[in-house]
């Protein structure tokens, strides 16, 4: 049907007669001369139609709609000199058209224009309601194959590195990641249920008892959590798994890997090794496990120097084993005035959604004097003060704002404030400009924390983590004990302060490996019941073995310079997890139901209200 791609066309095709399929990006009359710009995947070219080469190819012309696909046979000819077009690929020449055969009409109205010229103004839900439209626009065009290049560039990089592909099932039982999972009834086995997979978390570990040894899957995930920008309820891993490796050969080898991939989609260079930084040290200093560092204000942990203060807030946090940390704002005694510390203020505001309940501040003067609310400035030595200011790096200019509680909510709201006033004033950049890229692997997670409401511990990760042999002793006896407050031998992978992806070395003995089920509490018989198939499989000859997955969504994201993984996926669900393009999840027949042995209780939920 066609020769050549729209956008392919260059001064070198001058004099051929070409045929070209696409459809119409907008026509412009221009007082007896048609001309229509062109589109396919490959760019847009003009086509110039003239009346004195024929009448019926000049009334096809006057009639044609946007997005109407069309065929075009003709000559292609220099562009006078009056009308190059540099900003077009094809702006030196245009199509003499020939011939024109409509291929398909648009009929009715267009929800949305589909020209690249009007691109950012459709509403997010208008665009998923028509994502085949949505999907023809340049930029939804270019993430698409920019993931299809990011996954083939992993691929290759992959299989250099003996790696296999190698799919596993969808249809599964649980495993616990952490969120809730999706529900698929048995209609054979009446009564039960597969889980649709929230990682191939066992299956992998399993192909390396298998004797596979090198593993890769772009696998899809399932998992029914609350959606944000960069979460959707199916989303797809780069999911790896290996054996015989360790923790420094497993980082060094993913760093290889995203340089191939940052490389083939960037044409950047980036530098290795990435920096590492502990767990303990990035909540220290960042207040988060996924720091972004690509701009200072580290957090500064003052409780000593405040322990034995008059001002209660801060003393009082210090004494029921709290903290009371320092986020230093340069020069953010100008930019930020005590209206938005202050209650209702906005800076006030996003310390308050992460749980805190305000923000104290000092703002450093010339010569280190510093001016603040009374209670502060009233019960800080001189000494004191001069430590502070040390400490924090305060320069005349600086805006201190304090945190002081429990140790996790001032993390929380500290790390919050901090993103906000990165934004704020500037440190980073919008998405779609950001050409820095700060890649940190964080390391030495615990392999647990407490979960209040259930009053136990739950795994951090996920219960298959291998500890650190130093922190668990050699004798299994004493698992019980030092297990709970052992560091995981665990890894996350950070990107300007985006978790990228995570992993960590397994567990491979079948003690041990009971011994931290039953630490998150499960009892014996439901480790069983639930894993009993892993454990087996451990004891018949399980290698040492460890992995990694990367959220391929995000990572394109980032590599798009999109603000969300719905711009990354073909069709991607809305908020509401809902597919506002086929409807999905909608309603089945009563037979489909019955078939599945399920009684939906929903009339009733809502009848309760
Ligand atoms: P984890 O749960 O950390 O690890 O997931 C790995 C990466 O997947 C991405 N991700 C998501 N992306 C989009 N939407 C979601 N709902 C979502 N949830 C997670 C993140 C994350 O870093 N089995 C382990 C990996 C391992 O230990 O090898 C796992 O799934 O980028």
């Amino acid at each position: 049907m066609r020769s050549h791609g729209c956008g392919d066309l260059r001064r070198e095709a001058i004099g051929q007669t070409v045929r070209l399929c696409g459809w119409v990006d907008r026509r412009r009359d221009h007082g007896g001369v048609i001309f229509i710009d062109l589109r396919d995947r490959s760019g847009t070219v003009q086509i110039t139609v003239d009346p004195d080469r024929g009448a019926d190819i000049f009334a096809v012309a006057e009639r044609l709609r946007n997005e109407t696909v069309l065929q075009v046979s003709g000559t292609v000819r220099a562009r006078p000199a009056a009308s190059l077009n540099e900003r077009l690929a094809t702006g030196e020449i245009e199509v003499l058209a020939e011939g024109l055969t409509v291929l398909n009409e648009v009929k009715g109205n267009l929800p949305f224009p589909v020209s690249v010229h009007d691109e950012e103004n459709t509403r997010e839900e208008l665009r998923l309601r028509h994502r085949y439209l949505d999907l023809r626009r340049e930029r939804m065009n270019g993430n698409l194959r920019l993931r299809a290049h990011t996954i083939q560039a992993a691929r290759r990089f992959l299989e250099e590195q003996g790696f296999i592909e190698v799919e596993t099932p969808v249809l599964t039982r649980s495993t616990p990641e952490g969120a809730r999972d999706y529900l698929v009834p048995s209609r054979v086995c009446g009564g039960e249920w597969f889980a649709l997979p929230q990682s191939p978390q066992l299956f992998k570990q399993l192909l390396m008892v298998g004797g596979i040894e090198r593993y890769y899957q772009v696998a899809r995930c399932f998992r029914d959590e609350d959606l944000r920008a960069d979460r959707q309820p199916e989303f797809t891993q780069l999911d790896m798994e290996m054996s015989f490796l360790d923790q420094e050969q497993i980082l060094e080898l993913n760093e290889g890997l995203i340089a191939a991939i940052w490389k083939a989609v960037k044409g950047i260079e980036l530098p290795r090794p990435f920096p590492r930084l502990t767990w303990h040290e990035a909540m220290e200093r960042y207040g988060t496990d996924r720091p972004d560092t690509r701009y200072g204000m580290e957090l500064v942990n003052v409780s000593d120097l405040v322990a034995d203060m008059g001002f209660k807030v801060f003393s009082g946090a210090v004494a029921a084993g709290g903290s009371v940390k320092v986020l230093p704002v340069p020069g953010g005694n100008e930019a930020l005035s005590n209206v938005r510390i202050k209650p209702g203020g906005d800076v006030f505001g996003e310390a308050q959604k992460a749980g805190a309940g305000g923000l104290a501040f000092i703002r450093v003067r010339e010569g280190g004097e510093i001016d603040t609310i009374g209670a502060i400035k009233d019960n800080l030595s001189e000494e004191k003060k001069a430590e502070l200011l040390a400490r924090t790096g305060a320069e005349p200019g600086t805006l201190l704002l304090f945190g002081a509680g429990d140790t996790a909510t001032v993390n929380k709201a500290l790390d919050r404030v901090r993103q906000f006033l990165a934004r704020e004033l500037g440190l980073v950049q919008p998405e779609r400009e950001n050409d820095v890229w700060n890649f940190l692997w964080v390391v030495d997670f615990p392999m647990f924390e407490f979960n209040k409401d259930e009053n136990r511990l739950e795994a951090l990760h996920h219960p298959f983590c291998a500890p650190n042999a130093g922190d668990l002793g050699s004798d299994p006896e004493r698992w019980a004990d030092t297990l709970p407050t052992a560091r995981a031998q665990a890894y996350d992978l950070v990107l300007n302060g985006l978790e990228l992806g995570g992993g960590s070395l397994r567990i491979h003995d079948s003690a041990l490996q009971r011994q931290v089920l039953a630490t998150i509490g499960l009892p014996p018989a439901e480790a069983e019941r639930q894993f009993g198939f892993l454990i087996e499989a451990l004891d018949m000859g399980a290698p040492p073995h460890g992995g990694l997955a990367f959220g391929l969504d995000r990572m394109v994201m980032l590599l798009a310079g999109e603000e969300s993984i719905r711009d990354t996926i073909a069709f991607p669900k809305t908020q509401q997890a809902r597919c506002l393009m086929t409807q999905a999840p909608a309603d089945v027949a009563p037979k489909q139901l019955e078939e599945l042995h399920v009684a939906s209780t929903w009339v009733e939920e809502q009848a309760r209200g």
